[in-house]
């Protein structure tokens, strides 16, 4: 079950507290800011600007193999712990995505850099495994996750991803 308090009914007020998913909201807006970076670095890629590109490219692909570490290192094992799926669950089939990334990211950093012309099709490419990657994230491994969890435990887990550098 969400951990959603039910709605009190007080004299002619109503309280509906926030639906309480931290820890899916947070990763969430991971995402987000990483779809940004990425639009970011193709945005001026367009533009034909490959300098801005470049470095803008360069912030995007630290911050996604940070993420993918933070998820790697802290939040799979904690999930693969209690949901007492270790081998062949839902993070085998995420992290051999994580690798599929990794290898877009490497080749397209070296195409971006060199101002070569193939970055849209590998574009396409992360684009592909990327979106459904996220999907699966969002609406199954973290709020799975987070159904193992009791609220303080969500709570530590927030702090260390937060927390959480190379
Ligand atoms: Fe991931
Ligand atoms: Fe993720």
């Amino acid at each position: 079950m969400w951990r959603v308090e039910p709605v009190r009914a007080r004299r002619g007020r109503l309280q509906v507290p926030a639906p309480r998913n931290p820890l899916t909201e947070a990763l969430e807006a991971a995402h987000h800011e990483l779809n940004a970076l990425e639009a970011e670095t193709f945005e001026a890629l367009a533009a034909g600007d490959i300098a801005r590109a470049a470095t803008s490219f360069r912030a995007f692909r630290q911050s996604a193999e940070r993420h993918i570490r933070c998820e790697e290192e802290l939040l799979f094992p904690v999930f693969e712990m209690r949901a007492r799926l270790p081998h062949g669950g839902p993070t085998s089939i995420l992290r051999a995505e994580h690798g599929q990334i990794r290898d877009l990211l490497r080749d397209l950093a070296r195409e971006i850099e060199s101002g070569g012309s193939d970055a849209e099709r590998l574009r396409a490419a992360l684009r592909g495994v990327v979106a459904d990657h996220q999907r699966k994230e969002e609406t199954i491994l973290y709020p799975w996750t987070e159904r193992l969890l009791t609220e303080g435990e969500v709570d530590r887990l927030l702090a260390r991803a937060r927390a959480f550098r190379d």
